[in-house]
């Protein structure tokens, strides 16, 4: 079923986001026949630029970043959608101008449609913007009008929390849409499909047959050039703060009665209030920070992260952080969960590796032993999409000799690749008025709560060795010795 009449109105409609992601999602929507019969998609923004020309440098997006490029056939049809409203989000005037907009197409159509204001700006302009929607009547329509803000949610707890009372005085809670789009990643949303549709795991979920788990989310690039977001963010709260610890929740959480979005996120913050608070004295042995030094990536020489564009030379910002956290309750007492995220690491990957315990017993011939290896199950969100299954086989032969072997599904095979990208899932959420995939007040909160006492730490003692890693590397060294201390090692594709 298609969502309801929907005017989008995108506030920094000019800007990267909606020409690299904004707009292809909307536009593969569309091709997908999913966007609303009657939709209409209106770029808010400072750049002068005629309908048309918004036009163009939208499908200019399309043939550079879409999944679907070479699918332009149907931009004619879909570019009809799309128009442009030059404002100044500071003047209220031109909310009355959104009004009227709004006026105009619902009379047009016949119907009351849904409005969605998506907030692509940066963060310093959403108080304001949302202050000044609020001064709009029509938006106290809570069955009707949504407000999508994207990440950095806050910088830390503390203006998250402000951030968030902002917002709550002003929308209800079911109107916000905070958005994580790790969240929208196919297989993320799978990781809930594997634990919670099947039943040969759940038993085995917890620290009886879990020895620890591992999150990976490394990168090949570097900050490129976002160099002034970066300084202000650094990887703790660039990846760990909102995606990483989302994935954890999937993870971890308790099985959800329904899919209601209030029950899902309900189990989710269940984790993040589990997870055990560090103390600043105890920072340095459970977290890790790294900076990239100049050097060369894949065939390429690259800049050292401080002397990159809006980056200061003395910089202090991580560009890679590993973490070891604990969840106190039932099911996870006692089992480490490793994190680590980084830039300009040697492969791309996000990965989840869950290591069980070894088997009880081992009955085979001593000369077996060396390759006997417990149970593994790896999860892998980007780039490759699959999972792994790692267990034991007799290597054929005379003699009994064990080998580990991967049972594998893959959604390339599975699926011929055509799986929908963050964006088109998330936003169609929008449109449907399901914000099971969306963060609520108390998990932003409570995700900051977990960060916070790293940060304190770090910012409390600036960093001597950086840069401390090489471009092309895992990172620097004490990330190696973070989990060797408890006798593991970064598990990264290909699994072996
Ligand atoms: C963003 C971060 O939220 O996620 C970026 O701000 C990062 O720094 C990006 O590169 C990673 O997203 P993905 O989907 O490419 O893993």
């Amino acid at each position: 079923i298609k969502p309801p009449a929907s005017i989008l109105f995108i506030f920094g409609g000019s800007g990267d986001l909606n020409q690299r992601k904004l707009t292809p999602a909307l536009y593969n929507l569309f091709i997908d026949n999913w966007m609303p019969e009657k939709f209409a998609v209106i770029g808010l923004g400072r750049t002068a630029y005629s309908d048309d020309k918004f036009r163009t440098h939208l499908l200019e997006g399309i043939q550079e970043f879409s999944r679907r490029k070479g699918e332009e056939k149907a931009w004619g049809d879909f570019s009809q959608h799309v128009q442009y409203l030059q404002m100044d989000a500071g003047d209220p005037e031109a909310y009355h101008t959104m009004t009227e907009v709004v006026k105009q197409y619902e009379a047009e159509w016949g119907v009351h449609a849904t409005v969605i204001f998506y907030l692509a700006v940066a963060p310093q302009l959403v108080p304001d913007i949302a202050t000044k929607l609020g001064g709009l009547k029509w938006c106290k329509d809570t069955q009707t009008v949504r407000i999508v803000v994207e990440k950095p949610f806050g910088h830390d707890l503390k203006s998250a929390r402000e951030l968030n009372n902002l917002l709550n005085n002003i929308f209800t809670e079911d109107q916000i849409y905070r958005i994580d789009h790790y969240l929208g990643k196919e297989t993320v949303q799978n990781i809930l499909a594997l634990r919670f549709a099947n039943a040969l795991f759940e038993p085995i979920w917890n620290r009886n047959y879990i020895d620890h788990i591992q999150i990976t989310a490394a990168e090949t690039v570097g900050v490129e050039d976002r160099g002034g977001y970066y300084e202000q963010s650094g990887a703790l709260r660039d990846m760990v703060q909102n995606h990483i610890l989302q994935l954890l929740c999937m993870i971890a959480m308790e099985a959800p009665v329904s899919f209601d979005a209030n029950e899902i996120r309900n189990k989710k913050t269940d984790v993040l209030n589990a997870i055990r608070p560090i103390s600043r004295e105890q920072v340095h042995e459970y977290a890790v920070r790294g900076q990239y030094n100049s050097g060369w990536m894949k065939g390429n020489k690259v800049k050292a992260y401080r002397e990159e564009k809006n980056v200061d030379s003395k910089s202090p910002v991580e560009t890679f952080a590993a973490a070891k956290f604990f969840i106190d309750n039932w099911r996870w007492q006692g089992v480490p969960i490793y994190v680590r995220t980084g830039k300009f690491m040697h492969q791309k990957t996000t990965i989840i590796s869950i290591e069980f315990k070894q088997a009880p017993h081992y009955a085979f011939p001593q000369e077996a032993a060396e390759t006997w290896r417990p149970n593994r199950l790896t999860i892998s969100i980007q780039p490759e999409m699959d999972i792994r299954l790692r267990f034991q086989a007799k290597r054929p032969g005379q003699s009994m000799q064990l080998n580990p072997v991967d049972m594998i599904f893959s959604y390339k095979d599975a699926y011929d690749g055509h799986e929908p990208e963050a964006y088109e899932t998330l936003l169609l959420d929008v449109m449907e008025g399901n914000a099971t995939q969306f963060m609520r007040a108390d998990q932003v909160e409570a995700g900051w709560k977990v960060v916070m006492p790293i940060i304190e730490a770090w910012e409390a003692r600036p960093p001597v060795d950086f840069p401390n890693y090489a471009p092309d590397s895992w990172g620097p060294e004490d990330a190696e010795a973070l989990i060797a201390r408890d006798g593991h090692n970064w598990v990264s594709l290909p699994v072996k």
